[in-house]
């Protein structure tokens, strides 16, 4: 696991989207794991700042987001699938036919989480899955205790998470569904490439139990230990409880600038 600690949020946006920039040159039909929330909306803005005035183009690429609420109308502006058009798909040429999420509106929500996973499969996988952390630990919605085998499945959201999330519904926390479909964690393992954001102190013990911790279902995002090509990217305030921040800095620094992360 490389860990890239960044003075701000802001400086983390280059580093990933040049992940982004450099996996496009290589494979324009890239295969991309999105996330929602708040944290990747700055590597998202840098990635349409690049289409816009370098030509970076997603025109070949599909995506699959990592998780949907259960329940919410279809266009409600809280929906991930939606959410994520808006935030970053509609701004760039992606076409909208390769963005895809979990459908919470199945009538059959476990036939439609297995075929989320077969569907990831049949794309050949996803290339770069960029993640944000829970305060808990959580990994898209993998809760604590998720089976760190798991596939995308229907889930329960915690009290906490259900609060977090309160603030994209007018702060009202009976507004936030109770329960969603979720990527795995083994499904998320099999990414080719996982990228963790972390920012603000909110985030910092998660971080620490994560990166530094014990492998555990407690700290659900623990188990990027064991994935072959992880980068966890957090600025100073959640990289704060870190110890080994020297090393990561120096290892960082020390890089050959054509390796990136
Ligand atoms: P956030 O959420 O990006 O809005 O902080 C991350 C998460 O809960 O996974």
């Amino acid at each position: 696991m490389e860990v890239v600690v960044v003075p701000t949020p802001e400086d983390a946006a280059p580093i990933v989207a040049d992940a982004y920039s450099k996996l496009l040159a290589a494979k324009p039909k890239a295969v991309l794991g999105l996330a929602t929330g708040s944290t990747p909306l700055g590597v998202y803005a840098e990635l349409i700042r690049r289409h816009k005035e370098e030509g970076l183009s997603f025109a070949g690429c599909s995506s699959y987001n990592l998780d949907e609420y259960v329940g919410l109308p279809a266009g409600h502006p809280e929906g991930y699938l939606t959410f994520i058009k808006r935030e970053f798909t509609d701004q760039v040429d992606f076409d909208p036919d390769d963005v895809h999420g979990p459908d919470g509106l199945a009538d059959d929500l476990m036939k439609a989480a297995s075929d989320y996973d077969q569907a990831i499969k049949d794309a050949g996988g996803i290339d770069i899955q960029i993640l944000g952390i829970g305060g808990d630990g959580h990994l898209a919605f993998n809760m604590p205790m998720s089976s760190l085998s798991s596939r995308t499945r229907l889930k329960t959201l915690t009290s906490k998470t259900r609060s977090d999330n309160a603030r994209f519904f007018d702060g009202d926390v009976e507004a936030v569904p109770k329960m969603c479909l979720t990527q795995g964690l083994g499904t998320i393992m099999e990414a080719r490439h996982a990228i963790m954001l972390g920012f603000g102190k909110n985030k910092a013990q998660a971080v620490a139990e994560c990166v530094e911790g014990a492998l555990s279902s407690r700290w659900p995002a623990s188990i990027l230990q064991l994935h072959p090509h992880a980068t966890v990217v957090v600025d100073e305030d959640a990289a704060s409880q870190l110890r080994f921040t020297g090393y990561y800095i120096d290892t960082f620094k020390g890089k050959p600038d054509w390796q990136g992360i």
